[in-house]
Parts: C-alpha cells; sequence; structure tokens
C-alpha cells in the first residue's frame, strides 16, 4: 500500500521519548550468557540498551514519550483526538496499552488502540495517523512507539538476548499548513515469513502451558539470517519507493532515520541506496534494537539535539515480525 501527497497534510507538531535509567552493557550480559562485548559490538554494533525498573511497565514508558512529545508541540492532551499505540509488548494481553496510556495521560475518552506491526508498528502508526487527519477525522494525534521488550526474551538464548532493550518514543500527528509535513508513506507485510521472528506460545495456536513454558515458547523466537537478509533487501526497496512516490530525489534527503536492529544490515541498505552512512541518525550503539520505538526515539534524539532542522527531508524506515515493513518521507 503506498500513500503520497505531494503537498502534505499531516504535520509532526513534536516529538518525545522516554528511555529507563537502567543500562545493561555487553560485559554486564557475558555473566548472563555465554557472549562477548567484542562479538555483539562486531556482529551488531550495539554496546549497551537500556532496561526499564522492576515494576516498571509499557504503558509508563509510552505515556513519558507522550507527555515529552506534547509538551515539544506545545499541545495538552486535551488537544488530541486519538491515540495510536505501536507495540508487541503491552501491559497484558488486553486491553490495549493505548487505553491504559490514555487514562494515564488524563485523556478524555478520545478511541486509543495498538498496533501490532512489530518494529514497523511506529510507521503503521504514523501511516493510520495520516489517513485520519487527511480525512477531516482528527486534528491532532498523539503516535508512540513503545517496547518492554526484556521481559520477552529467552535469557538463556545468546543468539536474541544480546540484541534488544526497552523505550518509548512519540510523535504528536497535527494538520499541516505550510508545506511541511508527511509526503508519502509505504506499507508492506509478507505472512509467509511470520516464522522467522516470532514469539510461538500464549495465543489461540499454542495457549500457555507449563512445558510450553519450561521451553521459552513464549519468548521471541528468531532465525536471525533470514530477517537479516530480508531486512537489508526490503528496507531498500521500500525506502526507493517512498522516495519515489514523495516526488521528491534521493539527493533531497537530508537524513535517514532507519530501525535500529544491527549496524550491518544499515550499512548495506546504505550502500545499496548509495547514501553515505553520514546522513543516518544512528544509536543502536546506546538502546540496542528497541522494536517500534527505535524510529521514534532517534528522530528525538536529532531534533532535540539540533541535526534534524526543520525544512529538512527525512526517510524513515523499519521492518520486523510479520514480517512487516514499512518507509514514510516526511518534511519538518
Ligand atoms: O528488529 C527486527 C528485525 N531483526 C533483525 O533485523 C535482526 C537481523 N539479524 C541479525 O541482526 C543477525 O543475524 C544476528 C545479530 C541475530 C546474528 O548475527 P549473524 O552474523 O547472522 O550470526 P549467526 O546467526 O550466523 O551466528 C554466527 C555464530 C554462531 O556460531 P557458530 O554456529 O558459527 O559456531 C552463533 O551461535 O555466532 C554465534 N552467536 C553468538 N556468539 C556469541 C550467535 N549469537 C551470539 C552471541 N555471542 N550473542
Amino acid at each position: 500500500m503506498n500513500t503520497a501527497a505531494i503537498s502534505p497534510k499531516t504535520r509532526i507538531l513534536g516529538t518525545g521519548r522516554y528511555v529507563p535509567e537502567k543500562v545493561v552493557s555487553n560485559v554486564d550480559l557475558e555473566k548472563v550468557v555465554d557472549t562477548s562485548d567484542a562479538w555483539i559490538t562486531e556482529r551488531t554494533g550495539i554496546r549497551r540498551r537500556h532496561m526499564a525498573a522492576d515494576g516498571e511497565v509499557t504503558s509508563d514508558m509510552a505515556a513519558g514519550a507522550g507527555r515529552a512529545a506534547l509538551q515539544a508541540a506545545g499541545l495538552n492532551v486535551a488537544d488530541l483526538d486519538l491515540i495510536i499505540v505501536g507495540t508487541v509488548t503491552p501491559d497484558s494481553p488486553t486491553p490495549s496499552c493505548a487505553s491504559l496510556v490514555q487514562q494515564k495521560l488524563g485523556a478524555e475518552e478520545i478511541p486509543a488502540f495498538d498496533i501490532s506491526a512489530a518494529c514497523a508498528g511506529f510507521i503503521y502508526g504514523v501511516t493510520i495517523a495520516d489517513q485520519f487527519i487527511r480525512s477531516g477525522n482528527a486534528n491532532c494525534v498523539l503516535v508512540i512507539g513503545v517496547e518492554l521488550l526484556s521481559r520477552i526474551l529467552n535469557w538463556g538464548d545468546r543468539t536474541t538476548c544480546v540484541l534488544f532493550g526497552d523505550g518509548a518514543g512519540a510523535v504528536v500527528l497535527g494538520q499541516s499548513k505550510n508545506g511541511a509535513g508527511i509526503l508519502a508513506t509505504q506499507l508492506f507485510t509478507d505472512g509467509s515469513l511470520a516464522g522467522a521472528l516470532h514469539i510461538p506460545a500464549g495465543g489461540s495456536a499454542e495457549p500457555y502451558q507449563s512445558e510450553g513454558i519450561g521451553r521459552q515458547r513464549h519468548k521471541v523466537h528468531m532465525s536471525g539470517s533470514e530477517v537479516f537478509k530480508t531486512a537489508v533487501k526490503n528496507l531498500t526497496s521500500a525506502s526507493t519507493a517512498a522516495v519515489k512516490a514523495s516526488g521528491l530525489k534521493s539527493t533531497d534527503i537530508d537524513w535517514v532515520v532507519a530501525h535500529q536492529a544491527n549496524m550491518r544490515i544499515l550499512d548495506q541498505v546504505a550502500t545499496r541506496l548509495g547514501f553515505p552512512l553520514s546522513k543516518f541518525v544512528l544509536n543502536i550503539e546506546e538502546y540496542g534494537n528497541t522494536s517500534s520505538a527505535s524510529i521514534p526515539i532517534a528522530l528525538d534524539e536529532a531534533v532535540r539535539d539540533g541535526r534534524i532542522k526543520s525544512g529538512q527531508n527525512v526517510l524513515m524506515c523499519a521492518l520486523g515480525a510479520g514480517i512487516s515493513w514499512g518507509s514514510a518521507v516526511v518534511r519538518m
């Protein structure tokens, strides 16, 4: 699915993030599984990740990022018409994380729902919010990407547990009046690859059972090399498609804010796109893979430290479980 608006209707009014204070280094993980700082750094680019404190839940982090984005936009919670949360780690299977965020922010009876598109959840959320604003059904939408992955990892599986971190990022989207905003978005899913990255147990196919819990069936399982190859190919093609749909040339793109899963994936995507890596906003070293939170956290960092400036063109792209992926081109 692709959407393109040479005259954008939806603009980013503010960005925010919340990252937990606790930092876990690669060296700390050497005490947990058979791994090494050298292997993790060389194969992924990750040096540290942040982890939620005991008692801290996904909706706490999401609400923190949401408050920061509202403050940056100069708006109040009463200005919101809709809350969309991209997450695969809600506080509990039901209700949605978004409904708990609505309550924690003190919003009144506005619709709030979750998107399950894993690492692509933020791009999916932004695309849906854009549709609500374009159609005139919403003026102001809070989109949050949040994950508390440390609680759904198998801490005995070195092929997954070293990769991920916890955190939240958010944007407030509103009507565009000045030519800035979302120029194009692209969404894709290939369900034939669903088994490459999944949590097998805990749903209707395999309800929780003590035997399955013993075998860690309710934790993340990933075929890393399969996802790696798919990510390089699909992030490149989705990025190319979004730039084309936006009506811009690739040389018009000032920044790339891509999902931070593996530095080698980002390197290969940059080479295939013909973009220098210096155009990429990179923070994988600090946070690891925070799934749906990775793009809004990186975006917020680069906006707040002045790298991304008003009027610049930003390409975003992400891929994760599903396999679902997507891209967007936004003029800030
Ligand atoms: O966000 C959602 C999307 N996710 C991704 O995009 C992740 C994509 N995949 C990846 O980033 C990479 O495939 C990984 C980082 C997961 C794995 O890197 P790799 O270079 O593909 O390694 P590999 O799976 O081919 O494993 C190479 C070796 C294996 O040992 P043997 O069989 O060659 O003896 C693994 O057992 O590295 C071993 N290994 C480790 N060694 C030390 C795997 N994980 C670790 C580890 N520490 N943590």
